[in-house]
């Protein structure tokens, strides 16, 4: 199968390394571009195999799934180029949360699906969400799902939930970096233990509550409940959490969305004009 990839910045190459990494593809099944072409030639030193095209037109030619790993504003460019070569057959896969579906939709004749990867796709774990247009086939998800279950935990969502699950799986990784740093730089501050220690463990309690969390059997309030003992020493930190963390996940909602709504309007403004035609 020959997989396309238009952007090999962040996202995409991440994506394209995983995908190499699982074994779910070989250099050899990928055709890549890049705007600065000295990007993509990059990955192809690392991966040999791994074809670089000068346009985005060459990619779709060949390629029976393209993924699209751009920013919101350099999205309509990408869909100019590609609109005169894509037919009904292939399936575009936008990994940008404020392109709707919709939008695609009325400018392209293929198949499309949004997937929002996650850092953690790098190590072939974490969610990778999906949302499918009804011009996917149950067999066009079935070999899209394969593919992503090499990097991923694919789960399927309403594009209604885009923005509040990728603040969960794609924005998450930051949020709990950064809950992590403060705790260390606190550990440090307060304690003297070394910042290198100090990281260690709290990484590796990361990791082993994510395993609790996902196939441990347990939930978010049973773990508490397991941890805090009455009267314990869990317990009465978490007393002073739930007093100080009271309202910041609403605020954090609030904000992410008021966000999205901005780059929903900005986007739409490039496909459409204020009478709603194709601009
Ligand atoms: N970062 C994340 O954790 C994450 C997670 C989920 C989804 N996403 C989504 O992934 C998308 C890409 O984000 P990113 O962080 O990967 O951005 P990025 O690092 O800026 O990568 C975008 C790439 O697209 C290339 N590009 C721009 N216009 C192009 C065009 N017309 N033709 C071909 N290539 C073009 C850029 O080339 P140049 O080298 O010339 O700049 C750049 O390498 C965004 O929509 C973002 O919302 C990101």
């Amino acid at each position: 199968m020959r997989v396309g990839f238009i952007g090999t910045g962040s996202m995409g190459s991440i994506l394209i390394e995983a995908f190499i990494q699982s074994g779910a593809l070989s250099p050899d099944d990928l055709i890549v571009t890049n705007r600065t072409i000295a990007k993509a030639e990059r990955l192809a030193a690392t991966y040999p195999g791994l074809l670089v095209v000068k346009s985005n037109a060459d990619v779709i030619r060949d390629s029976e799934i393209i993924f699209i790993c751009v920013k919101p504003a350099e999205y309509k460019s990408v869909v100019d180029d590609i609109q005169g070569g894509i037919d009904a057959a292939q399936i575009i896969v936008s990994i940008t949360s404020p392109v709707l579906i919709q939008h695609l939709e009325a400018l392209l004749p293929c198949k499309i699906a949004k997937i929002i990867p996650s850092i953690t796709n790098f190590v072939l774990s974490g969610a990778t969400l999906c949302v499918y247009s009804d011009r996917m086939a149950d067999e066009d998800i079935e070999r899209l799902e394969n593919l992503l279950s090499h990097i991923s935990a694919p789960i399927r969502i309403s594009e209604e939930h885009t923005r509040i699950s990728s603040d969960l799986t794609s924005c998450g990784p930051a949020f709990l970096a950064f809950f992590i740093q403060k705790f260390v730089d606190a550990a440090v501050e307060k304690t003297g233990i070394s910042e290198e220690q100090a990281t260690q463990l709290a990484s590796e309690m990361v990791l082993g509550t994510g395993k609790l969390l996902t196939t441990g059997g347990f939930n978010p309030a049973a773990l508490q409940k397991r941890v805090a003992v009455p009267g314990g020493i869990t317990e009465t930190a978490l007393r002073i959490m739930q007093k100080e963390l009271c309202g910041l996940f609403n605020n954090l909602i609030h904000t992410t969305h008021a966000k999205y709504e901005e780059d929903l309007e900005k986007v739409s403004s490039r496909f459409f004009d204020a009478k709603g035609q194709i601009t």
